[in-house]
């Protein structure tokens, strides 16, 4: 499939990426600017936030506790709309994904 991250300075980067990875994994293999994931997909450390844009912020499953706590620790603002990219798993219906990267994510 096909995914989109629009880094806060309007660059998009698309990349073909395998469904099973996380959207995190599949950016941090790409060498994405802006996706840190300190934690490495261990939903510590709040680093690997995005903003999914509609229609797929709507298709996601909504997060679970864990995923909510931790957004509560993204340095960039947090919207109705902010994930946590490791918690993202890619799949045929999310083929042409669009996620919005923050400024900052420390
Ligand atoms: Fe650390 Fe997602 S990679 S919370």
């Amino acid at each position: 499939i096909t995914v989109h991250l629009v880094a806060a300075n309007g660059a998009t980067s698309t990349l073909e990426v395998k469904t099973g990875d996380s959207l995190m994994q599949a950016a941090v293999s790409a060498n994405v600017a802006g996706i840190e994931a300190d934690c490495g997909g261990l939903m510590t450390c709040a680093t690997c936030h995005v903003y999914v844009r509609e229609p797929f912020a709507s298709q996601l499953p909504p997060p679970q506790d864990d995923e909510a706590g931790m957004l509560e620790f993204t340095a960039a603002e947090r919207r109705p709309t902010s994930r946590l990219s490791c918690q993202i798993t890619l799949a045929d219906e999310l083929d042409g994904l669009t996620v919005d990267l923050p400024d900052a994510q420390h």
